[in-house]
């Protein structure tokens, strides 16, 4: 054999980099990476099948139900890039990631948009008991008096978190006549101010707000911020929302407040363990829950997507890998 033929005989057998997709992703990812790649599909939320499918991996692309932790990472020594198709990083353990020269990205514009018109949905939809109101006509009812909503029109509107989900929930529930009051210690007040947004002590606002909506990251200190004690000061009637992550709102404690009426209703995307089907918030009549849909659209999917895929090319190929 020439040293030619060798050569190209050598290129032809050589290993492309594994790729493995361990949560449902969207098509445009994988015409993204293209056939540079051999790409692998495992259920990741099932350790008994990622731990070993980890073996022989380049990099690993995920959603939230796949705990990326010291174990998985152990479990993948080949690994370079884990990718992470949306914006929470807390199922990875970045940390340890680092330790372990593994670089993580995610794509933290993706599903905004998507993440926000979901929490203004719950809103309007607890506001106005359209999921009841509709199970009770399909069976056969017309109970108008049974339904009476409040309007959000001149209501206070409390933000946690005004990063980026919480500034585009902000600036659309202005355009509803809603007072928006924020409450980020990271925000300028200048900046908040730009945006006709008033910065306020989590206190402070507790009580004034008429509606809250949550869109912390969750960390240690935002884990359990919004418990029983806090649920006491909301103004009697209050609305709450949480679309961003499940335990930032006390659970048990919502509960409690929901069912003794102190608060009129809640608006929930997420919860402590998922997936859930059996919390005790899906026996309330003023509880509004989704499973995990905010950024279930197409269009935040295709953007997560395409910008992770992008992004473990580059990381594969050993390039620099932008900030999304
Ligand atoms: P972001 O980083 O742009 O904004 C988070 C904001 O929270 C920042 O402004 C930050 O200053 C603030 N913050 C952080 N720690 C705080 C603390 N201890 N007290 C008060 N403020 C604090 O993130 P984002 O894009 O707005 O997303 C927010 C969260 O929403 C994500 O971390 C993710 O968990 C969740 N999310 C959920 C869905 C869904 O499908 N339901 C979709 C997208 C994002
Ligand atoms: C996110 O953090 O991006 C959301 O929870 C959406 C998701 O996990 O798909």
């Amino acid at each position: 054999m020439s040293a030619t033929s060798a050569t190209s005989a050598t290129s032809a057998t050589a290993r492309r980099p594994v790729v493995l997709i361990a949560e449902e992703l969207s098509d445009a990812t994988l015409d993204v990476l293209g056939d540079d790649f051999e790409i692998r599909h495992c259920d990741g939320a099932d350790r008994s099948v990622l731990l070993p499918a980890l073996a022989d991996v380049d990099a690993l692309l995920v959603r939230s139900a796949t705990k990326v932790d010291a174990e998985a990472l152990a479990a993948a020594p080949r690994l370079k890039v884990v990718a992470r198709a949306g914006v929470g990083l807390d199922n990875v353990d970045v940390r340890a990631a680092t330790q372990a020269g593994v670089m993580v990205v995610n794509a933290p514009q993706s599903n905004i948009i998507s993440a926000a018109e979901h929490a203004i949905a719950l809103l309007l939809a607890v506001a106005r008991h359209v999921p009841a109101a509709d199970a009770s006509l399909r069976a056969g009812e017309w109970k108008r008096s049974r339904f009476g909503g409040v309007e959000l029109y001149d209501k206070t509107l409390g933000v946690l978190g005004l990063g980026r989900i919480g500034v585009l929930v902000a600036q659309r529930l202005a355009a509803f006549g809603m007072k928006v009051v924020a409450y980020d210690p990271y925000v300028q007040p200048g900046r908040a101010a730009q945006m006709g947004v008033r910065l306020a002590p989590l206190e402070e606002l507790l009580e004034v707000a008429d509606a809250i909506t949550v869109h912390l990251p969750k960390t240690a200190e935002t884990l359990g911020l919004v418990g029983e004690a806090q649920l006491a000061t909301m103004k009697p009637g209050a609305l709450i929302v949480n679309a961003a992550r499940g335990g930032i709102i006390d659970e048990h404690a919502l509960y409690v407040a929901l069912k003794e009426g102190r608060l009129g209703g809640a608006g929930i995307d997420v919860f402590t363990t998922e997936p859930c089907t059996d919390s005790p918030l899906l026996e309330l009549p003023n509880v509004v829950a989704t499973p995990h849909l905010g950024a279930s659209t197409a269009e935040a999917q295709e953007k997560a997507g395409v910008a992770v895929a992008r992004s473990v090319r580059l990381a594969l190929a050993g390039e620099l890998v932008p900030d999304a």
